[in-house]
Parts: structure tokens; sequence; C-alpha cells
């Protein structure tokens, strides 16, 4: 394939969509909607990799993807025509062949990319059009043909009269451009339009007048051309995605009942012969081994489960399980829950900021906060760490073999001793020595050493 700069239009507000960040920030399966167009960019190894953003958008895009992009700043979103002329006043020394494409086409494939620069090469034109038909084409601008079957001008909807508005074949909005020729067209589009704003086919359209080949190039797989500017077009674009990702995920030997009802985000990991049950969604940043059994009804975010766990209808964020564990069903694991191997949490416990030792249970009915709890330790049902005195939160240490009663309340910050057991019902305000038996309300010693 002949060397390349991309140039991705990045700068618009998202008007259509009304969200309040940046329209190429919102993020699709857990990655914002950008960085897909560039990942698959990078792969591709462009000479220049650039990117035309808002200045509202820039200091994320720089955190996003650091010194591996170029920016360029539009300052007013004046059109796309204006957009790629920011990009090359700022970046003066570009030549050769140049690849342009929208950040809100997240679906287009690396080999699409390849195939348009291909063709335009091929075909020695000033232009190539990646274009696409399409059922329904509207919202997007029609390619209109000449004789030859070359482009003669793009009209967008808005423009469009009832006879154009017919034509199927779209503008996906990504080109490759001989730069030298681009450069010419530029400086002379204007504003005359229904939307008053630089477009960027306009090029196309000064190109056929003055007799220069631009050609489209048709592609087959017309979803991956869906560009996202209305809420309906985003949902649809992540459907296409999680349908994607689904696929991989059997490929790699996880096994969905019922995949159309599962949920994976783009960059989570999963063992294989780990078996997703319906209605389970996995967000951004959980990685879990294999052998798991997850679901049904279950929500993971942001967590790391190790293999042979199984969970039932359960929410987990920002939790870290080993393997052999058991969770719910009904279990809330909150930030900062970590739990070493064969730990059991059962039905409608609530846990956050707590470490629990290996084959420890919380079988039933609990809250658990801010605790240490030790090895082979059993909580009864019920038991409660009465972590926060309305205006600070304290820690309950529980070591290694105690068994907590049923009922229990621990008023944090309190510690349980080796061994040591509560009785039912008992209010725990005072530390427990290890191998003590406490009971009754304040609870007292009934039984000291083992
Ligand atoms: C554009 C095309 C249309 C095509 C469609 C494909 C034009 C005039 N129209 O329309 O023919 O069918 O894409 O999806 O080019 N942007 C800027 N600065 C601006 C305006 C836009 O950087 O001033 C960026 C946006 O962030 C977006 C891309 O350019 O990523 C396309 O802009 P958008 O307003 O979505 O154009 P469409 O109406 O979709
Ligand atoms: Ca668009």
């Amino acid at each position: 394939m002949r060397r390349f700069s991309a140039v991705v239009l990045a700068a618009g507000v998202g008007k259509r969509i009304g969200f309040s960040i940046p329209k190429i920030l919102i993020p699709l399966c857990g990655k914002p909607m950008i960085s897909f167009v560039v990942e698959t960019l990078k792969s591709l190894n462009p000479e220049n990799l650039i990117l035309v953003v808002s200045p509202q958008a820039k200091e994320k895009i720089e955190e996003l993807f650091g010194d591996s992009v170029q920016l360029a700043v539009q300052e007013n979103p004046c059109g796309t025509g204006n957009a790629l002329l920011c990009a090359l006043k700022q970046f003066p020394d570009l030549k050769g062949t140049l690849l342009v494409t929208c950040g809100d086409t997240p679906l287009l494939k690396k080999e699409t990319f390849e195939a348009l620069i291909d063709y335009q090469v091929l075909k020695k034109a000033s232009a190539a059009v990646l274009t696409a038909e399409l059922e329904n084409p509207f919202g997007y601008g029609r390619i209109v043909r000449d004789r030859k079957k070359w482009i003669k001008k793009i009209v967008e909807e808005k423009d469009a009269d009832s006879k154009i508005k017919k034509i199927k074949e779209i503008n996906t909005g990504t080109y490759c451009f001989d730069l030298k020729e681009l450069e010419k067209t530029l400086p002379l589009l204007t504003q005359n339009n229904d939307q008053k704003e630089y477009y960027l086919t306009d090029s196309l359209h000064l190109f056929s007048k003055w007799k220069k080949k631009a050609v489209p190039l048709l592609i087959s797989d017309s979803d991956s051309a869906l560009g996202i500017n209305t809420l309906s077009e985003l949902s649809r674009t992540m459907n296409l995605l999680y349908r994607e990702i689904r696929e991989k995920l059997m490929n790699s030997g996880v096994l969905l009942v019922d995949p159309e009802t599962i949920y994976v985000d783009a960059e989570v990991m999963i063992g294989s012969q780990t078996i997703l049950y319906p209605f389970t969604i996995l967000e951004k940043g959980t990685v879990i081994g294999s052998n798991c059994q997850i679901g049904p009804f279950t929500r993971v975010s942001n967590s790391r489960i190790g293999s042979e766990v199984v969970i039932q209808n359960s929410v987990l964020n920002e939790a870290e399980i080993s393997d052999g564990c058991s969770i719910g069903p009904y279990a809330y694991l909150r930030s900062g829950t970590l739990l070493q191997k064969k730990v059991k949490i059962g039905d409608f416990v609530e846990v956050k900021k707590t470490t629990i030792g290996f084959s420890s249970k919380v079988p039933h009915l609990s809250y658990i906060g801010d605790a240490d709890i030790g090895e082979n330790v059993n909580i009864g049902a019920g038991t409660i760490t009465c972590n926060y005195d309305g205006k600070r939160k304290y820690n309950t240490i529980i070591e290694d073999g105690a068994f907590i009663g049923s009922n229990t309340n621990l008023r944090a910050p309190v510690r349980i001793g080796k061994n040591a057991v509560t009785g039912a019902g008992s209010v725990v305000i005072k530390d427990v020595e290890a191998d003590t038996v406490v009971a009754g309300v304040p609870a007292k010693v009934i039984k000291n050493g083992s």
C-alpha cells in the first residue's frame, strides 16, 4: 500500500445528539467514539495521523492519545471543509496521499481504508470517495455520478431536491486525496448552502468542473459506514459493536447463553470455558478468568475476577475476586472489595472497602464496610459493621477463625480476635480478645481463653 497521511475530522459539536460532552468523546462499549477510528488508522501506520479537534475536546484528546497523534484545532466549527483546511494550515509540510475520515464513523474497517487508498492510486484519481448504498439514506450526502460514473457532486440532505433524495448511494465521509489537487480546492469553498458551512464535499464538485477524476468506491458492508449524528444512530452503532464483541468472545471459547441479552464492553477480557448467562453486562476495565459462571442478571464494572468464580444476580464495581469464590444471588460488591480465594458471599450482602481472607463466608443479609476479615471466618446472617458515626468512617478487624453470631452489630472501630465468638444478637462495642466468647447488648465476655 502507498504511504499516506491521515486526517480525522472531529471538531464538530454534535448538535443533533445534544450531550454536554463533545460527540466524539461519547463512550461506545466503554471506549470513546474517537478511539475506534484512531486505533484502526494507527494499525495502518500512517506517516502523520492528525486529529482536527475543538478547543473544548483538546485536553481530553491529549490525555487519551498523548503524542501518538498530532492535533489541529478548529476554533469555530463552520464545516468539514474548514476543518480540513485548518489541519493543512497547521501542518503545511504534508504531501502525497491524504486519507480523510470522520470521527463519527467508528465502524469502518482497516481493510476498507486500505482498499480506498489502493483504489485512488490505481485509478490515478485526484480523489476517491468511499460510498455505500443504504436502504434508508436519510441524513447523508448523496452521490451524484456523471456519465463516466465518476463523481459529479455530493449533495447534502438539507440541500437536496426530491429527485436527489431518492439516490441511495451516500457519501461515507471518507476520502483519499491527491493532496496537491485537494489544496487547490479548499480555499475556494463557500458557505452557500442550507447550513451556511464550508462543505468538504464541494471539493468534489470542483474536481468535476475542472475535469479532474474523482471516483467512488462502493463498499459492500454498508453497516460499517454508519455515521453517528442522532441518539438512534448512536444506539444502533453500539448494538453493532456489541454484536461484534459477542462473536469474538464465542470464537475465543467463551459460551454466551442467549447472546443478544449479554453486553460486554470493548476491552473486557474473558478466559476460555467461562459461561455468561442471560442478562449479563460486563463493563470497561473488567477482566475475568477461565471456567467462571457469570449471571444471569449480573453487572460487573471495572473489576478483576479470577478463575472458577460463580456470580449470580449481582452487581460488582471496582472489586477484586480471587479464584474459586462464589457470589450471590443478590450481592452488591462495591469499590475496594478484595476477596481472597474460595470466599463465599451469599444473598443480600453488601461489601465495600473490605478484604476478606481465604475461605471465609458471609452467606446472608449483611453489610460489611471498611473491614479487614481474616481466613476461615464465618459471618452470621444479619451481621452489620456499624462503620459510620455520622461524621467519620471507622474500621472493623475480624481475625482468622472468628465466628460472628447472627444479627451481630460490630460498632467500629473494633477488633475481634482470632477464633473469638460473638453470640447471636450481640452489639459489640469493645475489642474482643482471641478465643473469647462475648454476647449481649452491649456484648460482655461469657468465656475467656480456649
Ligand atoms: C458529513 C458529510 C456527508 C456524509 C456524512 C457521512 C459534509 C458536508 N457532509 O455529513 O456528505 O454523508 O458526513 O457520515 O462533509 N466536523 C469538524 N468541523 C466542523 C464540522 C464537522 O471537525 O466544522 C467533523 C465532525 O466532528 C464529524 C465530521 O466532521 O466527525 C462530519 O461532520 P458532521 O457534521 O457529522 O457531518 P454530516 O452532516 O454527518
Ligand atoms: Ca456525521
